[in-house]
This record gives structure tokens, C-alpha cells and sequence, in this order.
């Protein structure tokens, strides 16, 4: 177990694959992907064919829902909106070179119960005063990682990270201080205020740390029926938490919007993009699949249990990311180690939960054990649900593109050059993508 949590930790830290003892070597040639069947997306579990938008949204969907639930993610307990605690503890203009109003937030999501607060970090554009459309995003390493502005507050839960364990708390706020903006790279903050969105992110740990305790920190335990020590095999595994963490920081600019906060309603929680990357991304295609106020996801690099396509097999599959990362997905997924052929649904579905709502799938040629191809025919297999919704789909693509050149239409795809991570050049993309859809 050890070794595969700091085979986890080593991931964050330096942002590169790196594979964990597995009983064989993971599969990279192209021959040796085993055959496989997707299920068709629009053909009901007992035979019937979808013929109409009705029938995918009254029928289908749900059905495919309710398995990405109790066999893959995990059921979300049930949350009542409007029950949760906040408090701003910080409001400033000018920040970011004058070109941002500044926010942190600290939202309990469970009313008189502070013991986890997930704390938001918020940039709205200076330059108007509409509402402007955002981008939600969790971050791996605290919000004082994703910026060097030194006013950012360090996000503590990072001291939930093994690596801290033991240490006491000043010493972790001190190491955290000294790494600010280490991520920096991969949030291009400034371009995307430029663009005319605002930026929101929280550390994922603030939510859920990310190891494997048998869910006894973070958001798990204080929905637990009396008795209960873990979630049952059909419930929520730590995606599913980053998940509903998101979907909390939405309620939060909803509620905000109706009443007072004098920034806060700048936000248009009708136009809000879900970003998330790798073990985040996978968390933003369930976030937007399984929480339709998401109007556009977007997901970097995400790989298996993510975007790509599961029966593939290709660089990591079930068994592996079931075997290093225990606590990610429900119990019930761990039949299907070594065992795709027979999950009755494919990643391609996950996407076709999101239709005709806008999705953006993005590899990196280096990012082999991702799989790019599979979230290339991820992203093609999902088409025939978003054209019956009226939309263009992947836009008739039927080929993988050439690096750095994007493809397809409300569903759109890209493989850059590089390794896995996010780049500028991810960012330009995804910018132009929401501009089409988030823009009026
Ligand atoms: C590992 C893991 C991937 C995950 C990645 C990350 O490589 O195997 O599934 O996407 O970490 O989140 O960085």
C-alpha cells in the first residue's frame, strides 16, 4: 500500500506518469488491444432501439446513469441545497496587475458543521460590471499553488498529504507558503480574465484528501447512518466527493446570486464551465454528467475512468487504477478488474450523459497511459446521443487529428504534443471552445 501511495504522491508532485507494480506490464501496442463491443448508447438495456430525444432523456439516460452510479462512481448521499454555511473572508480589488477582484471563500456545506470547509479562491474580471461567465476547477495542491499573488490563504488540507504526516501545522503552512505557485503553469489566470471569465478553484483535499484511510476523513463520514463506518459498495468513492464538492461551490454562486454579496453575483452560475485535470478530470465528466447546471465540461488528460474508453485495456486499466487508487470508485467497479468485457456501459457513455451540453476531451501524445485513442473514439462513440439531441456531435470526425490540431463541433477533441499536464496551449482552445457557447 505504501508504495502506491507515494507512487500517488509522486504523480502530484511531478505531473508525469509513473506505473504502479501491477502483475503484467501495462499494454502500449495497438495489436494487442483485446476485441471488444461498446454498447450501443442508444439501444436500451432490454432491446429497445432510442428513437427519439424524449426516449434518450426520459428512458435512456436514466438508465445509464443510475449504472455509471452503483457500478462505477458510487451514489451521492442526498443533499439538501440551501443548507449550507459561508463566510467571505476575503474581498479585494486590484489584484492580479489591476485586472481582478479577488474573493476567498469559505463554504460549509453542512449547515453548524465547520469541521470541513472547502475554501474558494474567486478572480472576477475588473473590467465590467455584467455577469461573466466562469471556469470551475479543482486543483491538486491548494489555491496558493495555482498563483504566486502571496494574499492567496494556503489551503491547509493540505496537511492531510502523507507527505506532511506528523509535521505540525505551522511548519506545513510554511512549506506551503514557500511552494506558492508552484502549478502556476497550468493556471493561466490572467488569460482567462482577459477573455472576459471569472476563475473559481478549491483543493480537492479540502473536500476529500486523496489516499485511501477506508473514507474516514473528508466529506464521507459525516453522511454516514448511525453505524456505518464506509460507504456501502454502491456509494460514492473520493470522485464522486470532488464531484459533489463542485456542485457545492455552485450552489453557493446560485444562492449568491439571489441574494446580497456584492462580487459574488457577478458570477452567471448559468454559465459555468467544469475544468478538471487527469484524476480531476475524471472528477469534471462526473461532475457534468451527473449535475446537468454544468453548461460545458472540459476534460484534460483524463484517462481511464475518465474519458477513455475502458475495454481497450490500453496503458492503465481497471484493475491497476482499482489497485493504486483503492478509494477513487465504489466497490462495486472492482468486479470489473481484469474483467471490461463485462461492464455493461463504456466511457463513451459517460460523455453522452453530458449531451447537448458542450464537452471538450483533450490528450497529450506523451500521455500514453491515458490512452489518447481511447478518448479519441470516446469522444466519436459519444456523437450519436449529442446529433439525436440536435446538435453537430464530433462533427462527422472519424479520424484521430494530427497533434495541436483541434477537431470536431459541440463535442470537441485535441491531442497536443507533450506530455501529461496543462498547458497554455490547452487553455487557448478551451477559451475559444467556451467563447462559442458562454458568450452571448
Ligand atoms: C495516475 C493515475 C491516473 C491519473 C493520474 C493523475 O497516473 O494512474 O489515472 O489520472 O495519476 O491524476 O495525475
Amino acid at each position: 500500500m505504501l508504495k502506491f501511495r507515494i507512487y500517488a504522491i509522486t504523480v502530484v508532485l511531478f505531473g508525469e506518469f509513473i506505473m504502479p507494480s501491477y502483475a503484467s506490464d501495462p499494454n502500449y501496442d495497438e495489436s494487442k488491444v483485446p476485441e471488444y463491443t461498446l454498447p450501443d448508447s442508444l439501444v436500451m438495456r432490454n432491446g429497445e432501439r432510442v428513437h427519439s430525444s424524449e426516449m434518450w432523456t426520459q428512458k435512456r439516460r436514466p438508465e445509464i446513469l443510475h449504472l455509471f452510479r452503483e457500478e462505477m462512481f458510487g451514489k451521492t448521499p442526498k443533499y439538501q441545497q440551501n443548507t449550507m454555511d459561508s463566510e467571505i473572508v476575503e474581498m479585494k480589488e486590484n489584484t492580479l496587475n489591476g485586472k481582478a477582484h479577488r474573493l476567498q471563500i469559505r463554504l460549509y456545506p453542512i449547515k453548524n458543521n465547520h469541521s470541513f470547509p472547502i475554501t474558494i479562491l474567486a478572480y472576477i474580471p475588473q473590467n465590467t460590471s455584467e455577469k461573466v461567465p466562469a471556469f470551475f476547477a479543482l486543483n491538486f495542491k491548494g489555491n496558493q499553488a495555482v498563483t504566486t499573488d502571496n494574499e492567496v490563504i494556503p489551503s491547509i488540507s493540505m496537511g492531510y498529504d502523507p507527505k506532511f504526516k506528523g509535521k505540525p501545522q505551522e511548519e506545513i503552512l510554511r512549506e506551503l507558503t514557500e511552494h506558492r505557485g508552484e502549478t502556476a503553469s497550468r493556471w493561466p489566470i490572467e488569460m482567462i480574465l482577459d477573455r472576459g471569465y471569472a476563475f473559481v478553484t478549491a483543493c480537492y483535499y479540502d473536500i476529500d484528501p486523496d489516499f485511501n484511510d477506508g473514507f474516514q476523513n473528508g466529506v464521507h463520514p459525516d453522511f454516514y447512518v448511525p453505524g456505518q463506518t464506509q460507504p456501502a459498495p454502491d456509494e460514492w468513492g473520493s470522485i464522486a466527493a470532488w464531484a459533489w464538492g463542485l456542485s457545492r461551490i455552485l450552489d453557493y454562486f446560485e444562492g449568491a446570486e439571489k441574494g446580497e454579496g456584492e462580487l459574488t453575483h457577478r458570477i452567471d452560475p448559468q454559465k459555468v464551465a467544469v475544468f478538471g485535470h487527469s484524476r480531476l478530470g475524471k472528477a469534471a465528466l462526473w461532475a457534468g454528467a451527473s449535475e446537468e447546471r454544468f453548461v460545458l465540461v472540459i476534460s484534460n488528460n483524463s484517462g481511464c475512468g475518465g474519458a477513455a474508453l475502458s475495454k481497450r485495456a490500453f496503458g492503465e486499466t481497471v484493475g491497476r487504477i482499482n489497485t493504486a487508487f483503492p478509494h477513487w470508485f465504489c466497490e462495486n467497479f472492482k468486479k470489473y478488474n481484469e474483467n471490461e468485457s463485462a461492464l455493461p456501459f463504456d466511457q463513451h457513455e459517460l460523455i453522452a450523459l453530458i449531451a447537448p451540453r458542450p464537452v471538450y476531451i483533450a490528450s497529450a501524445l506523451e500521455d500514453q497511459w491515458a490512452d489518447p485513442k481511447g478518448e479519441f473514439l470516446a469522444a466519436q462513440y459519444a456523437s450519436p446521443v449529442y446529433e439525436l439531441l440536435g446538435t453537430d456531435g464530433f462533427a462527422g470526425t472519424a479520424e484521430m487529428p494530427e497533434p495541436n490540431h483541434p477537431v470536431g463541433g459541440t463535442i470537441h477533441y485535441h491531442i497536443r504534443t507533450g506530455k501529461h499536464d496543462v498547458t497554455p496551449y490547452d487553455w487557448r482552445q478551451y477559451l475559444d471552445f467556451a467563447d462559442k457557447y458562454l458568450k452571448p
